[in-house]
């Protein structure tokens, strides 16, 4: 069935952004959608990755049901973010000149990687954008695997990898988190998680897709291979990642509601703004990588 023809019966237009990832759906309130148009731009969501749903107005309570529709969100207090009283599952990113996201840069990640369940996708809506940066590029996983050498598939097939939280969350990534009492704690405890082991190519649950699963941000070593090989096998699958043709890059606009699959995409937030970004986003628990 083509996705875009049953968006239009659904009351929307689906827009494909390029042809590997990401898709605009326009005409939709994703804080009134019925059980047809959530079934649609959830399809959307399973073909193009990522969706951009424009001129949104949604209180709380509206996106968190939205998010609900996707799955159960894990809670806020699982995340390094800022808390909203009232609302447990909402991250609240509040960052500009003086409050910078992170220390040096961002590094490309698929969010929580480092846990043996890592999420399996988030909605995060833009309630205060700069003026100009502060864009967010996500990149297929899929499109990444497909365009691997069939040596190269031959070779990752059936290769685990391992995952750390404290890689992405490192004292030089993003020390600044780490300077009161609590942030110090909650260091120690990522420093005490045990690396998650993934399979290097995993398979999509819902459109069986197989995808590369290894993110600069997390991803540590590959398993069972000689120390040096895995790591040049890495460098080279983080550089191949960066392959501007597997990638959407968004400006975002006030009132903009995204969401990602996380099971198949990485992510940057670029980090290139002085004036104030204000997101909320709530992440949904996900299950084992297979
Ligand atoms: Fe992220």
């Amino acid at each position: 069935m083509n996705h875009a023809s049953s968006a239009v019966r659904a009351g929307f237009k689906l827009t494909p952004t390029t042809p590997a990832i990401g898709a605009l759906i326009e005409g939709v309130d994703a804080g009134t959608l019925s059980d047809t148009q959530f079934a649609q731009v959830h399809a959307a969501l399973m073909t193009h990755h990522v969706i951009f749903l424009r001129g949104q107005r949604l209180s709380q309570a509206q996106l968190v049901a939205f998010a609900r529709r996707f799955g159960e969100p894990q809670p806020a207090s699982e995340s390094s973010f800022g808390k909203l009283e009232g609302f447990p599952e909402i991250d609240v990113l509040d960052y500009d000149a003086t409050r910078p996201p992170y220390v040096t840069k961002e590094m490309w990640h698929t969010d929580f990687s480092g846990r043996a369940e890592p999420t399996m996708g988030s909605v995060l809506y833009a309630l205060q954008v700069p003026s100009s940066g502060g864009d967010t590029i996500w990149v297929s996983l899929a499109a990444a695997y497909e365009a691997l050498s069939a040596r190269m598939k031959q070779y990752l097939a059936g290769l685990r990898a391992q995952h750390e939280t404290v890689k992405a969350f490192g004292d030089d990534i993003r020390s600044h988190l780490w300077k009161d009492q609590a942030g110090r704690q909650r260091f120690e405890r990522i420093k005490a998680q045990p690396p998650a082991e993934h399979p290097v190519i995993c398979t999509h649950p819902v459109s069986g897709k197989k995808l590369l699963y290894v993110n600069e941000g997390y991803t540590t070593r590959l398993l069972g291979v000689e120390r040096k090989e895995g790591e040049a096998v890495l460098n080279y699958l983080f550089e191949h990642l960066r392959t501007p043709e597997f990638q959407v890059r968004h400006r975002w606009r006030e009132g903009d509601v995204v969401v990602w699959d996380n099971r198949i995409t990485q992510h940057y937030a670029l980090a290139d703004y002085g004036e104030r970004r204000v997101m909320h986003r709530i992440t949904i628990r996900g299950v084992r990588p297979q």
